[in-house]
């Protein structure tokens, strides 16, 4: 045998992977399976743009045109583009849900299918520039009402959801999918030589407890008391060793580390932004149904991000998220200020 490098010819792509288990329910159509083929293409597009990024930038293209005249979009209007146009020519979904549009999108009645898709399709938008690691969250809701679906319709419990998952762009692209309730969390890393996501982490579990907390702590002066008080007994501890600390600013690459290593990742209310900064639709909610498929939990301070009622597609909710004990620490201090 010559050399190189064993590729192994049986691999489970996310297309394999999606395609075994929804065989597991008779009644599936395979339409969840195009639809996370329409979000991966989106992805690929995505990730191979923000691996260019800098070398655009390098050269002087990125701007309002490129070396070839043609207009070059930023990055985040490029992804919205793509989720939206692959989503649509997907057949799958009847109402969209962006970061980037400040109405639902609904799709017009040839293309139209069952499912409800909310989505960030860049995030981390203060990263970009400075080529630290970004990444694109979504959610999947069925609707019962195909025909007339409306606002309404998308403003369903997180808990409802049949599949969320994220993609980073780091050091590789991974993309991190949980494909319904008790269903756990697989990560799939791209393997650029081939174009497909390989399954690499299989049943991704967080640890009960971790060592380290991520917030932006140059809000301190407007975080509660609750808040306050968690965030010390973490830097100052009666007994046991102090928390390290970790914050890249960007909640994908955040709570992916988070996933991994075990702790907690906040995104506290602020006296100046008293919700917090996150979304609920397209960032807490299918971060935080990630996060309790792989063993965690997920709560805003009173409640768990997945119980929250919507009655915004925009509004935010803040966020504890990570180990079990860790996010239960949290809530502990929050009962005790509310009693
Ligand atoms: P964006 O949707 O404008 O990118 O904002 C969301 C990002 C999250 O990725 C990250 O957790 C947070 O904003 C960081 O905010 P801050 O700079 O206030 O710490
Ligand atoms: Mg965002």
């Amino acid at each position: 045998m010559s050399g190189g490098q064993a590729l192994d010819t049986d691999c489970i792509t996310l297309t394999r992977f999606v395609l075994e288990e929804q065989r597991k329910y008779p009644q599936a159509t395979g339409d969840l399976t195009q639809l996370l083929n329409a979000i991966l293409t989106a992805i690929k597009a995505i990730s191979s743009a923000v691996r260019k990024a800098g070398i655009h930038h390098l050269y002087g293209i990125s701007g309002s045109s490129n070396a070839t005249g043609d207009a070059v979009k930023k990055l985040d209007v490029l992804s919205n583009d793509l989720f939206i146009n692959m989503l649509r020519s997907s057949y799958t979904c009847c109402i969209l849900v962006s970061e980037e549009n400040e109405q639902v999108i609904v799709i017009e009645d040839k293309f139209k299918g069952k499912y409800i898709v909310c989505f960030d399709p860049l995030d981390g938008s203060s990263n970009i520039d400075c080529l630290v690691s970004i990444g694109s969250i979504f959610g999947i809701y069925r609707t019962a009402n195909e025909d007339s679906c409306s606002v309404k319709d998308v403003l369903q419990q997180g808990k409802n959801m049949v599949c969320a998952g994220y993609a980073l762009y780091g050091s590789a692209t991974m993309v991190v999918l949980s494909l319904g309730l008790g269903q756990g969390v697989n990560g799939f890393m791209y393997d650029p030589s081939i174009g497909e996501f390989l399954l690499t982490e299989r049943n991704m579990q967080i640890k009960p407890r971790g060592k380290i907390y991520s917030l932006n702590e140059g809000y301190e002066m407007h975080w509660d008391d609750a808040t306050r008080e968690y965030v010390n007994s973490k830097k100052r501890p009666k007994d046991g060793k102090p928390y390290g600390a970790r914050y890249i600013g960007s909640m994908v690459a955040d709570v992916h580390r988070t996933i991994c290593y075990g702790g907690i990742f906040m995104y506290p209310a602020t006296s100046e932004a008293p919700k917090g900064k996150l979304r609920l639709m397209y960032e807490g909610n299918p971060m935080a149904y990630i996060v309790e498929q792989a063993g965690g939990l997920a709560i805003d301070g009173k409640q768990r991000i997945l119980d929250i009622v919507p009655k915004d597609i925009h509004e935010r909710c803040a966020v504890f998220m990570g180990s079990k004990e860790d996010v239960q620490d949290v809530w502990d201090i929050y009962k005790k200020y509310s009693s």
